[in-house]
Protein backbone atom coordinates (compact mmCIF):
# COMPACT_ATOMS: atom_id res chain seq x y z
CA UNK A 1 0.00 0.00 0.00
CA UNK A 2 1.43 3.84 -0.71
CA UNK A 3 1.79 6.18 1.69
CA UNK A 4 -0.83 8.27 1.79
CA UNK A 5 -1.15 10.23 5.16
CA UNK A 6 0.67 9.37 8.50
CA UNK A 7 0.92 10.97 12.23
CA UNK A 8 3.22 9.93 14.86
CA UNK A 9 2.68 10.82 18.41
CA UNK A 10 1.02 14.04 17.65
CA UNK A 11 0.43 16.07 20.61
CA UNK A 12 -1.74 18.86 20.67
CA UNK A 13 -3.10 21.30 23.57
CA UNK A 14 -5.41 24.31 23.24
CA UNK A 15 -3.22 26.71 25.99
CA UNK A 16 -3.25 24.05 28.92
CA UNK A 17 -5.45 21.69 28.21
CA UNK A 18 -4.11 19.02 25.78
CA UNK A 19 -6.64 17.99 23.46
CA UNK A 20 -4.65 15.26 21.68
CA UNK A 21 -1.82 13.06 23.04
CA UNK A 22 0.61 10.87 20.91
CA UNK A 23 -1.28 10.16 18.23
CA UNK A 24 -0.43 7.84 15.48
CA UNK A 25 -2.09 6.65 12.78
CA UNK A 26 -1.79 5.70 8.69
CA UNK A 27 -4.55 6.57 6.44
CA UNK A 28 -2.89 4.45 3.25
CA UNK A 29 -3.67 5.53 -0.95
CA UNK A 30 -6.28 3.21 -2.40
CA UNK A 31 -8.09 2.58 1.27
CA UNK A 32 -10.71 4.26 3.65
CA UNK A 33 -9.58 5.01 7.15
CA UNK A 34 -11.98 5.88 9.91
CA UNK A 35 -11.14 8.03 12.70
CA UNK A 36 -14.05 7.49 15.34
CA UNK A 37 -14.44 8.05 18.57
CA UNK A 38 -17.04 10.10 21.26
CA UNK A 39 -17.63 13.80 20.72
CA UNK A 40 -15.15 16.05 22.05
CA UNK A 41 -12.60 12.97 21.69
CA UNK A 42 -10.18 14.99 19.48
CA UNK A 43 -10.79 13.96 15.58
CA UNK A 44 -11.36 17.38 14.61
CA UNK A 45 -8.16 18.62 16.30
CA UNK A 46 -6.43 15.61 14.89
CA UNK A 47 -7.25 16.85 11.24
CA UNK A 48 -6.24 20.30 11.34
CA UNK A 49 -3.42 18.70 12.27
CA UNK A 50 -3.04 16.85 9.53
CA UNK A 51 -4.27 19.58 6.90
CA UNK A 52 -2.08 22.47 8.54
CA UNK A 53 -4.70 24.36 10.29
CA UNK A 54 -2.56 23.73 13.86
CA UNK A 55 0.39 23.13 14.57
CA UNK A 56 1.25 20.07 17.18
CA UNK A 57 3.37 20.58 19.90
CA UNK A 58 5.31 17.63 19.41
CA UNK A 59 4.99 14.87 16.62
CA UNK A 60 5.02 14.36 12.87
CA UNK A 61 2.67 14.26 9.80
CA UNK A 62 3.63 12.50 7.14
CA UNK A 63 2.12 13.17 3.51
CA UNK A 64 2.87 10.99 0.59
CA UNK A 65 6.01 9.58 2.59
CA UNK A 66 6.93 13.54 3.18
CA UNK A 67 7.42 15.29 6.09
CA UNK A 68 4.80 18.25 6.19
CA UNK A 69 4.61 19.13 9.84
CA UNK A 70 6.15 22.79 9.27
CA UNK A 71 4.27 23.18 5.97
CA UNK A 72 1.51 25.12 6.09
CA UNK A 73 -2.29 24.36 4.72
CA UNK A 74 -1.95 25.68 1.26
CA UNK A 75 1.65 23.75 1.06
CA UNK A 76 -0.68 20.55 1.59
CA UNK A 77 -3.71 21.39 -0.32
CA UNK A 78 -1.60 21.92 -3.18
CA UNK A 79 0.55 18.37 -3.05
CA UNK A 80 -2.62 16.78 -2.85
CA UNK A 81 -4.42 17.02 0.31
CA UNK A 82 -8.02 17.86 0.22
CA UNK A 83 -10.84 18.38 2.97
CA UNK A 84 -14.75 19.08 4.11
CA UNK A 85 -15.51 20.24 7.15
CA UNK A 86 -18.15 19.63 10.38
CA UNK A 87 -20.52 22.08 9.23
CA UNK A 88 -22.01 22.47 6.08
CA UNK A 89 -19.94 24.94 3.74
CA UNK A 90 -21.70 25.10 0.70
CA UNK A 91 -22.28 28.93 -1.52
CA UNK A 92 -25.95 29.45 -1.10
CA UNK A 93 -26.79 31.92 -3.92
CA UNK A 94 -24.35 29.81 -6.40
CA UNK A 95 -25.96 26.96 -8.27
CA UNK A 96 -24.75 23.53 -7.70
CA UNK A 97 -22.23 23.29 -10.25
CA UNK A 98 -20.87 27.12 -9.90
CA UNK A 99 -19.92 25.47 -6.26
CA UNK A 100 -18.56 22.63 -7.72
CA UNK A 101 -16.46 24.23 -10.22
CA UNK A 102 -14.69 26.42 -7.61
CA UNK A 103 -13.45 23.31 -6.13
CA UNK A 104 -11.54 22.55 -9.27
CA UNK A 105 -10.36 26.33 -9.58
CA UNK A 106 -9.06 26.71 -6.05
CA UNK A 107 -6.92 23.67 -7.32
CA UNK A 108 -5.77 25.47 -10.25
CA UNK A 109 -5.11 28.57 -8.43
CA UNK A 110 -3.24 26.73 -6.33
CA UNK A 111 -1.35 25.82 -8.79
CA UNK A 112 -0.11 29.03 -11.04
CA UNK A 113 -1.79 32.00 -9.95
CA UNK A 114 -1.09 33.86 -13.08
CA UNK A 115 -2.17 31.55 -15.40
CA UNK A 116 -5.56 31.97 -13.58
CA UNK A 117 -6.05 35.54 -14.08
CA UNK A 118 -5.06 35.11 -17.72
CA UNK A 119 -8.25 32.78 -17.43
CA UNK A 120 -6.41 30.28 -19.96
CA UNK A 121 -8.67 28.06 -22.64
CA UNK A 122 -6.95 24.90 -21.14
CA UNK A 123 -7.51 26.18 -17.77
CA UNK A 124 -10.99 26.47 -18.53
CA UNK A 125 -11.80 23.45 -19.89
CA UNK A 126 -9.84 21.48 -17.25
CA UNK A 127 -12.33 23.08 -14.55
CA UNK A 128 -15.46 22.26 -16.86
CA UNK A 129 -14.35 18.84 -16.90
CA UNK A 130 -13.36 18.16 -13.38
CA UNK A 131 -17.08 19.79 -12.63
CA UNK A 132 -18.75 17.55 -14.77
CA UNK A 133 -17.03 14.75 -13.77
CA UNK A 134 -17.54 15.14 -9.97
CA UNK A 135 -20.80 16.22 -10.85
CA UNK A 136 -21.96 12.66 -12.20
CA UNK A 137 -19.64 11.10 -9.54
CA UNK A 138 -21.78 12.64 -7.07
CA UNK A 139 -25.26 12.32 -8.86
CA UNK A 140 -25.91 15.40 -8.83
CA UNK A 141 -26.21 16.12 -12.81
CA UNK A 142 -29.82 16.74 -12.68
CA UNK A 143 -29.25 19.05 -9.73
CA UNK A 144 -26.30 20.85 -11.64
CA UNK A 145 -28.26 23.92 -12.78
CA UNK A 146 -29.99 24.78 -9.62
CA UNK A 147 -29.07 27.20 -6.51
CA UNK A 148 -27.69 25.51 -3.85
CA UNK A 149 -29.69 27.06 -1.06
CA UNK A 150 -32.93 24.64 -2.62
CA UNK A 151 -31.31 22.09 -1.78
CA UNK A 152 -31.65 19.89 1.15
CA UNK A 153 -29.09 18.06 4.03
CA UNK A 154 -28.27 15.29 1.89
CA UNK A 155 -27.86 17.03 -1.32
CA UNK A 156 -25.49 19.52 0.73
CA UNK A 157 -23.24 17.23 1.76
CA UNK A 158 -22.87 15.40 -1.82
CA UNK A 159 -22.41 18.77 -3.01
CA UNK A 160 -19.77 19.39 -1.08
CA UNK A 161 -17.93 15.45 -1.83
CA UNK A 162 -18.14 16.69 -5.47
CA UNK A 163 -16.39 20.10 -4.64
CA UNK A 164 -13.64 18.30 -2.83
CA UNK A 165 -13.70 15.77 -5.85
CA UNK A 166 -13.22 18.56 -8.21
CA UNK A 167 -10.23 19.70 -6.49
CA UNK A 168 -8.62 16.33 -7.92
CA UNK A 169 -7.28 15.44 -4.71
CA UNK A 170 -5.28 12.24 -3.91
CA UNK A 171 -6.27 11.94 -0.02
CA UNK A 172 -9.30 13.12 1.36
CA UNK A 173 -9.71 14.40 4.91
CA UNK A 174 -13.68 14.04 5.34
CA UNK A 175 -15.25 15.45 8.81
CA UNK A 176 -18.73 14.24 9.45
CA UNK A 177 -19.48 13.86 5.77
CA UNK A 178 -22.46 12.10 6.21
CA UNK A 179 -23.80 13.88 9.41
CA UNK A 180 -27.78 15.11 8.75
CA UNK A 181 -28.13 12.62 5.80
CA UNK A 182 -31.26 9.52 5.81
CA UNK A 183 -30.58 6.07 6.02
CA UNK A 184 -30.42 5.13 2.20
CA UNK A 185 -29.09 8.47 1.41
CA UNK A 186 -26.26 7.35 3.93
CA UNK A 187 -25.82 3.79 2.37
CA UNK A 188 -25.79 5.95 -1.27
CA UNK A 189 -23.04 7.93 0.04
CA UNK A 190 -20.78 5.26 1.45
CA UNK A 191 -20.88 3.72 -2.44
CA UNK A 192 -19.61 6.87 -3.88
CA UNK A 193 -16.79 6.53 -1.53
CA UNK A 194 -15.53 3.74 -2.26
CA UNK A 195 -16.32 3.72 -6.00
CA UNK A 196 -13.75 6.98 -5.82
CA UNK A 197 -11.14 4.85 -3.71
CA UNK A 198 -11.97 1.69 -6.44
CA UNK A 199 -12.01 3.90 -9.45
CA UNK A 200 -9.23 6.90 -8.65
CA UNK A 201 -7.07 4.96 -6.50
CA UNK A 202 -7.18 7.77 -3.78
CA UNK A 203 -7.11 7.71 0.21
CA UNK A 204 -9.74 8.97 2.38
CA UNK A 205 -9.79 9.50 6.06
CA UNK A 206 -12.96 9.96 7.85
CA UNK A 207 -14.46 11.28 10.80
CA UNK A 208 -17.83 9.49 11.47
CA UNK A 209 -20.51 9.32 14.36
CA UNK A 210 -22.67 7.07 11.93
CA UNK A 211 -21.33 3.47 12.77
CA UNK A 212 -23.35 1.93 9.61
CA UNK A 213 -21.08 3.76 7.29
CA UNK A 214 -17.98 3.64 9.43
CA UNK A 215 -18.58 -0.30 9.22
CA UNK A 216 -19.33 -0.89 5.73
CA UNK A 217 -16.72 1.75 4.10
CA UNK A 218 -13.38 1.74 6.17
CA UNK A 219 -10.84 -0.98 5.28
CA UNK A 220 -9.37 -0.01 9.25
CA UNK A 221 -10.50 1.85 12.02
CA UNK A 222 -8.71 4.03 14.59
CA UNK A 223 -10.76 5.23 17.90
CA UNK A 224 -10.12 8.26 20.08
CA UNK A 225 -11.01 8.83 23.13
CA UNK A 226 -10.09 11.32 25.49
CA UNK A 227 -7.39 12.70 22.88
CA UNK A 228 -5.90 9.25 23.43
CA UNK A 229 -5.89 6.69 20.13
CA UNK A 230 -7.58 3.64 22.38
CA UNK A 231 -8.04 1.40 19.59
CA UNK A 232 -6.71 0.48 15.92
CA UNK A 233 -8.07 -2.53 14.19
CA UNK A 234 -10.18 -3.63 11.19
CA UNK A 235 -14.20 -3.14 11.27
CA UNK A 236 -14.87 -6.32 12.53
CA UNK A 237 -12.29 -6.13 15.59
CA UNK A 238 -13.31 -2.67 16.16
CA UNK A 239 -17.17 -3.59 16.48
CA UNK A 240 -16.27 -6.77 18.81
CA UNK A 241 -13.52 -4.44 21.12
CA UNK A 242 -14.77 -4.30 24.60
CA UNK A 243 -12.04 -1.25 25.39
CA UNK A 244 -14.36 0.41 22.14
CA UNK A 245 -17.44 -0.48 23.41
CA UNK A 246 -16.79 1.02 26.52
CA UNK A 247 -15.63 4.46 25.45
CA UNK A 248 -19.39 4.62 23.68
CA UNK A 249 -21.03 3.57 26.59
CA UNK A 250 -19.49 6.23 28.50
CA UNK A 251 -20.64 8.41 26.66
CA UNK A 252 -24.45 7.10 26.58
CA UNK A 253 -24.54 6.71 30.19
CA UNK A 254 -23.01 10.43 30.77
CA UNK A 255 -26.25 11.40 28.26
CA UNK A 256 -28.49 10.09 30.46
CA UNK A 257 -27.35 11.02 33.78
CA UNK A 258 -29.32 13.99 35.27
N1 LIG B 1 -10.55 26.06 19.43
C1 LIG B 1 -10.53 25.39 20.59
N2 LIG B 1 -10.10 25.99 21.74
C2 LIG B 1 -10.06 25.31 22.91
N3 LIG B 1 -10.44 24.03 23.05
C3 LIG B 1 -10.89 23.39 21.95
C4 LIG B 1 -10.96 24.04 20.66
N4 LIG B 1 -11.44 23.15 19.76
C5 LIG B 1 -11.66 22.01 20.44
N5 LIG B 1 -11.34 22.15 21.74
C6 LIG B 1 -11.41 21.10 22.78
O1 LIG B 1 -10.55 20.04 22.37
C7 LIG B 1 -11.16 18.77 22.61
C8 LIG B 1 -11.26 18.00 21.31
O2 LIG B 1 -12.19 18.67 20.46
P1 LIG B 1 -12.49 18.21 18.96
O3 LIG B 1 -13.35 19.26 18.34
O4 LIG B 1 -11.22 17.89 18.30
O5 LIG B 1 -13.32 16.88 19.22
P2 LIG B 1 -14.12 15.95 18.19
O6 LIG B 1 -13.66 14.56 18.45
O7 LIG B 1 -14.00 16.48 16.81
O8 LIG B 1 -15.63 16.09 18.72
P3 LIG B 1 -17.03 16.06 17.93
O9 LIG B 1 -17.35 14.60 17.69
O10 LIG B 1 -18.00 16.66 18.90
O11 LIG B 1 -16.88 16.86 16.67
C9 LIG B 1 -12.49 19.07 23.30
O12 LIG B 1 -12.30 18.99 24.69
C10 LIG B 1 -12.81 20.48 22.87
O13 LIG B 1 -13.59 21.13 23.84
MG1 LIG C 1 -15.34 17.21 15.43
Amino acid sequence: MSAGLETFGLHIAYGGNVAVQDATLSAPLGTITGLIGPNGAGKTTTFNACNGLLKPSSGRVQLFGQDVTRRGPQTRARMGLGRTFQQVQVCANLTVRENVALGAEVRLVGRNPFRQLAGGRGQQREVRLRTEAALRGCGLEALADAPASTLGTGRHRLLELARVFAGGYRMLLLDEPSSGLEEEETAAFGRILRTAVADRGIGILVVEHDMSLVMSVCDYIYVLDFGTMIYAGTPAETQASEVVRKAYLGEVEAEVTP
